[in-house]
């Protein structure tokens, strides 16, 4: 599927967001170097739903500085409660749609996956 990379274009977080965030969801993806510039440009023109969830205040996908390293998908919310709601929300399959696809695909061609995922969640304890 033909994506668009569209990053410049896309708001920054906005002012004073990450200093209200009481709750941190990384997950952390590993990608098969075929997969990466899929991955990459899936994230830069990525779904939003996930912008209209109650409680959430931002995202950022950070890319790793060295080779064969993981992604950092890292989400800040007000809170756990918010962020449970949109782990079990329509705009959490909405935001995923294209990449439980690209999963779904391989596993049925009976490839590898292209990419793992192991997800923590954190507290601020500092800032
Ligand atoms: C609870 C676990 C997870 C968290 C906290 C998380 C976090 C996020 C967030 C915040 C987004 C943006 C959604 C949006 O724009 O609406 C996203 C999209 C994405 N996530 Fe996850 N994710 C999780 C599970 C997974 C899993 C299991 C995979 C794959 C193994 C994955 C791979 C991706 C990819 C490739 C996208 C971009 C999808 C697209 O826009 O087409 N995520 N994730």
């Amino acid at each position: 599927m033909e994506v668009q990379c569209h990053l410049e274009a896309l708001p920054s977080i906005a002012a004073g967001a990450l200093e209200r965030a009481g709750f941190v969801a990384i997950n952390t993806i590993h990608c098969q170097p075929h997969y990466q510039e899929r991955f990459e440009c899936l994230f830069c023109s990525r779904v939003r739903a996930i912008d209209e969830m109650p409680g959430f205040l931002a995202m950022q996908v950070l890319k790793p500085g060295a080779e064969g390293e993981p992604y950092l998908v890292v989400s800040y919310w007000e809170s756990e409660e918010r962020f449970q709601a949109w782990v079990g929300s329509e705009a959490f399959l909405a935001g995923h749609a294209r990449a439980f696809a690209d999963l779904k695909a391989a596993k049925e061609a009976g490839q590898e996956p292209p990419m793992t995922s192991t997800f923590r969640t954190y507290s601020v304890l500092a800032r």
